[in-house]
């Protein structure tokens, strides 16, 4: 009883070192997520930055394209910066956006070979 008792606990604590997710907008919950929030999901959801990846100029790019030809204001500079470094941080640039393929030996036969 104890021990049903125990695991549900430390799961909500969230033991796990997983990156925990805000249930609404699906953003990392890490520093400076809030500000993503109340600034970048008026007209997009966030999918479209969860979804994303880039160093922090790629970041910076994309926030000027947005204020040059979708009508984003200028940002307050500090709220600028917190936006940046989490976007870097928890949306950085991967290393390959392409899954490494599965090894020749795992996969089925190919039936259109002769
Ligand atoms: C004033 C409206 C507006 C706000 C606020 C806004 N965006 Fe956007 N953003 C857009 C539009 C419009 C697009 C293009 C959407 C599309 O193609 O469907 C876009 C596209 C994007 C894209 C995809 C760009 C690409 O190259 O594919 C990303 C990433 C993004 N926004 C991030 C952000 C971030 C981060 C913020 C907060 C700093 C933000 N947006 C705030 C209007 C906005």
């Amino acid at each position: 009883m104890r021990v049903l008792l125990a695991l549900p606990l430390l799961w909500v604590s969230g033991i796990s070192t997983a990156q925990e997710l805000d249930p609404t907008t699906g953003l990392k919950m890490a520093t400076g997520w809030q500000a993503v929030s109340t600034t970048c999901i008026r007209c997009h959801s966030a999918s479209v930055i969860t979804q994303s990846s880039g160093s922090r100029e790629v970041w910076k790019s994309r926030i000027v394209w947005m204020q040059e030809t979708q009508g984003l204001e200028q940002l307050e500079n500090a709220t600028e910066v917190q936006i940046l470094d989490y976007l870097a941080e928890n949306y950085a640039q991967k290393a390959a956006s392409r899954r490494t393929l599965i090894a020749q030996k795992l996969l089925p036969p190919n039936p259109y070979t002769q």
